[in-house]
């Protein structure tokens, strides 16, 4: 099969398109014919400096296709089934071979782009929000980098569970978008005093959760910009910054911070079914993707590039 693969880590252009062996189907497992591939947060990042398992390295936590082929023991998916998988790595290929557990099946008439983009993101911003955030309706919630994967998925999970929500971003125009799926306030934290603005939108008191897929400085924005009693969800670090951080600030206000991983829960009957919900809202138009691009899969390269340049609203995806 063909891949986009890398035989060392590094900027995008480290990614060539080449033939590799074809994965096998193991007992538990499923072959999936790759339709669509999803480019996560983790995906640019494991690329430019993350393990590699192999070499070369086919990078990807997430791909949709059709089951060409189950492995024994797999009672619940059959041959022809249209699916959205995740993985440690290898969606960046024509074919991938998973355990079954970590396929959701995709609803008639679903659009397979817009559902390859769902787990990863959507299951994370729902665990940031409820099972570990504990969002009520009423409550404020800021969303960093809510033009990001994480981020559009989470401004419209808090905006149905009837939060006020509050969205970063590095551009106004990056921000435009996203009042469609829900956004009351955007804020570019490119500019100074944007935690200020902040606290402004929020009539002085701060928000009473974040969720920081960014990290680094932003982090530390994040706590101070929550409210008596405020939780801060730590989710990522897209903004590639090593910058340790002060928790000393969150004593006064009673407030805590917590790190969420949806990897250490997906094969958790909760997280299942949360997951599957939310694949099927994509699939009924009940909950939206943005996808900002799509390119085949030998142009990994220049889809990664278009990330990282922090000019793509919610996901780029890859056609092999
Ligand atoms: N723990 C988990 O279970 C889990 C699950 C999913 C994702 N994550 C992590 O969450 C983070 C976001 O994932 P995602 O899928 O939402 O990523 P994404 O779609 O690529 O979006 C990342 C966003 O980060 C912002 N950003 C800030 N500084 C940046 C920089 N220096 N370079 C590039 N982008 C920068 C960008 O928005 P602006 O330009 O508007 O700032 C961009 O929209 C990643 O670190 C990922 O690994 C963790």
């Amino acid at each position: 099969m063909k891949a986009a693969v890398y035989y060392e880590t590094g900027a995008p252009d480290v990614l060539k398109y080449e033939d590799v062996a074809d994965p096998q189907c193991g007992p538990g497992m499923v072959l999936i014919d790759v339709e669509a591939i999803s480019i996560e947060g983790g995906d640019t990042l494991n690329r430019l400096h993350g393990e590699m398992a192999t070499v070369p390295h086919i990078v990807g936590y997430q791909c949709a296709g059709t089951i060409r082929e189950v492995g024994d023991g797999v009672t619940d998916r059959r041959v022809g089934d249209r699916v959205v998988a995740t993985m440690l790595w290898g969606s960046h290929a024509e074919k991938v071979a998973v355990p079954s557990v970590i396929t959701w099946p995709i609803p008639s008439g679903g659009d397979i782009v817009k559902c390859a983009c769902v787990p990863v993101a959507f299951g994370t911003a729902d665990d940031c929000l409820f099972e570990f955030g504990h969002l009520q309706a009423g409550e404020t919630v800021l969303v960093q980098a809510g033009a990001g994967g994480v981020g559009v998925a989470a401004i419209q999970l808090a905006k149905r569970a009837g939060a006020t929500v509050l969205a970063t971003a590095s551009s106004a125009e990056r921000l435009q978008p996203l009042y469609d799926l829900g956004l009351d306030h955007g804020i570019d934290y490119s500019q100074s005093g944007w935690v200020d603005r902040v606290r402004e939108r929020t009539g002085g008191l701060g928000v009473n959760l974040v969720v920081d897929s960014v990290g680094g400085h932003v982090l530390a924005g994040s706590i101070a910009c929550l409210a008596y009693r405020g939780r801060c969800i730590t989710v990522g670090s897209a903004g590639r910054e090593e910058e340790p951080l002060d928790v000393r600030a969150l004593g006064m206000g009673n407030q805590s911070i917590t790190g969420v991983f949806l990897g250490a829960e997906i094969t958790t009957p909760r997280a299942q079914k949360m997951i599957q919900g939310l694949v099927d809202d994509v699939a009924n138009g009940r909950l939206e993707v943005l996808v900002d691009h799509t390119f085949p899969l030998a142009q990994a390269a220049a889809a990664h590039a278009l990330i990282e340049s922090r000019q793509a609203v919610g996901r780029v995806v890859l056609v092999p």
